[in-house]
């Protein structure tokens, strides 16, 4: 039976895979801050070959207890925690931002790295890494989060390269949804400019995307379209239809 290890899986898209991929037969374990916020997803699942692990990513040393804890067990990684930050990059505060990073880049980085040396090697496995839309715009007002968004984007897709060079079985996709309804909008502080989809269809289309062996993974026509005009449109039309985008999201 194969086992999917999620990151940030108490709520939003990391739950909603959980109860996905439980579904689907695969045994869970699932990481998140807080062990009762992750008790809380158990009843949803199909069944309960379910491990939960109360771990903050943030922390490198949490993220090397967890490869330590579950090395040669994971079949699929899904490295989806993650928070965002609203504010003028000299007014948000420094601590939050380096937290931010240290969550969004550096767990993600060191999570991918150990446990696709060991998927390499056994010529199976698949990761999903969890950016998002913002990783093909600047994000004036939520600068920092854009830029990790797109540290992944970009990360992945030259993973995929090198993994198609050697000719690797294993497989890694990015998945880049647009406005999603979670608690994502509480932890930065906004309110979405569009309506957000509903995390269940986010999480049911990645999987579906993912099977197919898609590289990036664009849920909704919203995520489709940015991602094309990030890649067509001057930076300064960019940078200004970002900005009155992001103005919108104050609260
Ligand atoms: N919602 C959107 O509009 C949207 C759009 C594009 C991309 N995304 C991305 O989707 C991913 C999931 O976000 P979501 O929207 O589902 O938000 P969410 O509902 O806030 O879920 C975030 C999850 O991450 C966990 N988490 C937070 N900090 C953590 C830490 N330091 N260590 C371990 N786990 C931690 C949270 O659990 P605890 O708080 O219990 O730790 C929670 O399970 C994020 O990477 C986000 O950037 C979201």
């Amino acid at each position: 039976m194969a086992t999917a290890l999620i990151t940030g899986a108490s709520s939003g898209i990391g739950r909603d895979l959980a109860i996905l991929l439980s579904r689907r037969g695969y045994n869970l374990i699932l990481v998140g801050r807080s062990l009762s916020r992750l008790e809380t997803v158990l009843p949803k699942l199909s069944h309960r070959r379910v491990q939960l692990l109360a771990l903050d990513l943030s922390k490198e040393e949490h993220c090397s207890q967890l490869y330590r804890q579950c090395r040669g067990q994971v079949d699929l990684l899904v490295n989806n925690a993650g928070f965002g930050l609203f504010g003028e990059f000299t007014g948000t505060k420094l601590d939050t931002e380096l937290n931010l990073l240290d969550l969004n880049v550096r767990a993600v980085h060191i999570l991918t790295k150990l446990f696709l040396r060991d998927m390499v090697k056994q010529d199976r496995g698949a990761i999903l890494n969890v950016a998002s839309v913002a990783g093909y715009l600047p994000g004036p007002l939520m600068a920092t989060y854009y830029a990790s968004k797109a540290y992944l984007l970009r990360l992945d897709l030259a993973i995929w390269k090198e993994l198609k060079k050697r000719r690797s079985r294993v497989q890694i996709s990015t998945l880049c949804p647009g406005p999603v309804d979670t608690g994502f909008n509480r932890r930065a502080g906004v309110q979405f400019a569009i309506p957000g989809r509903s995390s269940f269809w986010v999480a049911a289309y990645a999987l579906e995307q993912l099977e197919k062996g898609k590289r990036v993974i664009l849920p909704g026509w919203e995520a489709k379209v940015v991602a094309v005009l990030g890649k067509i449109t001057p930076d300064s039309l960019l940078l200004e239809g970002a900005w009155r985008m992001q103005r919108r999201k104050e609260k």
